[in-house]
């Protein structure tokens, strides 16, 4: 298995797909799409524009549908939620699905949606990706983190780099395992921040202008490690569902 981290969605090839693409969101988009799961929801469909959702969801009875919409961390108007992973509760999107669209972690997932198979990884549920990778073995893995609009993003390298410390049986096997300098760079930020990635993302650009907006108690859960056994996996484009090996 060769693991190739990358920053941003526009920095991935363009001239070849993954056996397995991993869409990180750290803030908060995939740790958003995994609690809105692991709550109950039927399905989590991403959108990268806002007037696709709104006619895509317009098919579904609104009893049944919920529309996330977020931009700049903010709730747009006319969207039931914004993308805070309190806002998924099981009273709220049990049995529903969540046509959402964010800022970039929806980006990310249509930029990789090609790939044999599509995972969302967020700290919250690590291992249950890493159990998934050591299971299949997949030949080659991209982790693509989101950003913010184009920039790199500190908490999604890091949770890259927490996937990618997991798998290393020995520390020598780095070079088995990384396929490019970013992997190796994204271990090593997960290695200094291990004990305190709170701290990391309290440091971070997204996290910063999160507390702006009061969201202290997001980034608290987003900053939590192996929270939930809970696997987004693509089963059509753009529409995730919670996988059951
Ligand atoms: C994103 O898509 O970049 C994030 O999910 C934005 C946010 O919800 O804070």
């Amino acid at each position: 298995m060769k693991l190739f981290v990358y920053h941003t969605p526009e920095l991935t090839p363009t001239d070849t797909v993954p056996d397995c693409a991993i869409a990180v969101d750290v803030l908060r988009a995939t740790t958003t799409i995994v609690t809105a799961l692991a709550a109950g929801a039927e399905a989590v469909q991403a959108f990268s524009d806002l007037e696709k959702l709104l006619q895509a969801s317009e098919a579904w009875p609104a009893e049944r549908r919920i529309r996330v919409g977020e931009r700049g961390g903010q709730t747009v108007a006319g969207f039931d939620m914004g993308n805070s992973p309190f806002d998924c509760t099981p009273e709220r999107v049990g049995g529903r699905r969540i046509f959402m669209s964010t800022t970039n972690g929806t980006r990310s997932l249509q930029r990789v949606e090609m790939a044999k198979t599509v995972l969302a990884a967020a700290l919250i549920n690590r291992q249950a990706v890493v159990q998934h990778l050591q299971a299949h073995q997949p030949n080659t893995v991209w982790i693509v983190g989101s950003g913010w609009e184009g920039s790199y993003s500190l908490e999604d390298t890091v949770c890259a780099g927490a996937i990618a410390h997991s798998l290393l049986s020995h520390p020598e096997d780095i070079n088995q395992l990384a396929g490019n300098d970013e992997t190796v760079a994204a271990i090593a930020l997960y290695q200094q921040y291990q004990d305190n990635l709170l701290s990391l993302l309290h440091q971070a650009s997204h996290g910063k202008r999160l507390l702006k907006l009061d969201r202290h108690e997001d980034l608290k859960y987003c900053a939590q490690t192996d929270l939930l056994d809970v696997l987004p996996v693509q089963r059509e484009l753009g529409v995730l569902v919670s996988h059951r090996n």
